[in-house]
């Protein structure tokens, strides 16, 4: 949903300090709550962040017939219990719903194994790359399905059920992934895949399936195994932390020299993000598994190059924000980003903040060490707008930032978690 709405960032040079509640995992919650379409018992989830993206889920599902209550346990969190009757499904995706949020091609693979059909509009436009779907289609095809493409939607049937098989996938796909995974725990037998992808999220859908009575094995592995069940069951099932949260909270903690705690992270899924930290000269303390301790005061930074992979290397999701790093950071380092084709587009608005990037290709060479000024730069999509803020809290006067609808759809309360350790963040109506 597009808004007018701008935050207003005051650069200072002050630290930001103090503590941040992470909050549950937009890809992990957005996978899960479509599992709920594969059991007509309550699926009951905890700790699904209050975010513009599953809200949108939230009606998606509704559209599609699951009965859904909705709990405001606290700010920014809901607690959701979706029971999906068979007489009451539809498999047709509204077309209002795809354009709101690429995420709900997820829906397919649950829509599939449960009513033997599923009709999802394609996704609208996405400003990071073509993000084409041919690699969902490959899983599905191979667990026997039939993929038609007209009226700009994507059509997927089986009237005689899916049949468990054995599939490479073509790339280590997130969504197709997780489509593979809700359509082959109905399947009839067993289906292996491979060149799986290995994320956390992907972990934390396993586990919700398992609870719900699938049998999947090797999930954080490259390799999946899949034994069809006849049906699956209610379960109860917490969303883990938001890792791309936490790591923004830590940049932002790094990038204003500052001292900050992160309590409700999980330190296991984000070490790789972690050691690139330390390797540049900021040190992340675990006080247990859920509390991380970042204090950059005195640290000597060091510039570093890095490039992104998939699960379990330097996630993409993180990129903007480490280049906002980078640019505080005297000499020069360097990002290539290897997963989306175009996912550089903070760059421009950096550096009309006066940073000093430029890109050759999928790689983008940052001359660290010049001071940021304040400017009205606008976002292009949701890791960006992150960038752009964390760029404000250390700029010379004031930022404004705008195309907010991108910022809204994955963080909840970035400027009320920043201005709780001091950043001047405000939001202009
Ligand atoms: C998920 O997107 C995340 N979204 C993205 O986070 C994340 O950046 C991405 O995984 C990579 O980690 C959610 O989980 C809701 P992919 P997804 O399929 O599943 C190509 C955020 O900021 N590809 O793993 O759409 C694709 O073009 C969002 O929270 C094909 O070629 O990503 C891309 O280059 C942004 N064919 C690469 O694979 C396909 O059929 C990775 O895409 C599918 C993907």
């Amino acid at each position: 949903m597009m808004t007018a709405e701008r935050i207003v960032i005051q650069g200072t040079d002050a630290p930001l300090r103090g503590q941040v509640a992470i909050s549950g995992s937009k890809n992990a919650a957005l996978p899960i709550m479509a599992a709920s379409l594969l059991s007509e018992d309550p699926l009951n989830l905890n700790n699904v962040p209050d975010l513009n993206d599953t809200r949108v889920m939230v009606d998606l599902l509704r559209d599609l017939g699951v009965q859904l209550v909705l709990a405001e346990p606290q700010e920014g969190e809901i607690a959701l219990s979706l029971t999906s009757p068979q007489t009451t499904l539809n498999p047709e995706v509204p077309i209002e719903a795809a354009r709101k949020m690429r995420a709900s091609v997820i829906v397919l693979g649950p829509l599939l194994a449960r009513m033997g059909r599923a009709t999802v509009p394609l996704p609208g436009g996405c400003p990071i790359g073509a993000r084409p779907l041919d690699v969902h289609e490959d899983v599905l095809v191979a667990l026997g399905a039939t993929i038609t493409y007209h009226n700009h939607a994507i059509h997927a049937y089986c009237e005689e059920g899916l049949k468990g098989a054995t599939h490479r996938l073509r790339v280590p796909s997130v969504g197709a992934t997780e489509n593979g995974m809700m359509a082959a725990v109905l399947a009839k037998g067993t289906s292996v895949f491979h060149n799986v992808a290995r994320e956390p999220e992907i972990v934390d859908l396993a586990h919700c399936l398992n609870a719900m009575g699938a049998d999947i094995q090797g999930a954080g592995t490259d390799t999946m195994i899949i034994h069809g069940v006849p049906r699956l069951h209610g379960a109860t099932h917490t969303i883990i932390p938001d890792r791309i949260e936490a790591m923004t909270y830590l940049i932002a903690a790094a990038l204003t020299r500052g001292d900050i705690t992160l309590t409700g992270a999980n330190k296991d899924h984000m070490q790789g993000e972690i050691n690139c930290l330390h390797a540049m000269g900021f040190d992340v303390q675990a006080v247990n598994g859920k509390t991380l301790l970042l204090n950059a005061a005195g640290a000597q930074p060091k510039p570093a190059h890095l490039v992104t992979a998939p699960y379990p290397g330097f996630p993409t999701d993180i990129q903007a924000q480490m280049m906002v790093l980078m640019t505080s950071i005297a000499g020069e380092s360097r990002i290539t980003e290897t997963i989306f084709e175009n996912r550089f587009q903070h760059v421009a608005p950096l550096n009309a903040m006066g940073a000093h990037i430029t890109q050759q290709g999928e790689t983008c060479t940052i001359q660290g060490g010049f001071p940021l000024r304040g400017a009205d730069v606008e976002a292009t999509d949701l890791r960006a707008s992150s960038s752009l803020v964390l760029a404000g809290l250390v700029a010379q006067g004031t930022t404004t930032v705008g195309g907010l609808h991108h910022l809204y759809r994955g963080y909840v309360h970035l400027p009320e978690k920043l201005r709780a350790c001091g950043a001047k963040v405000a939001r202009l109506p």
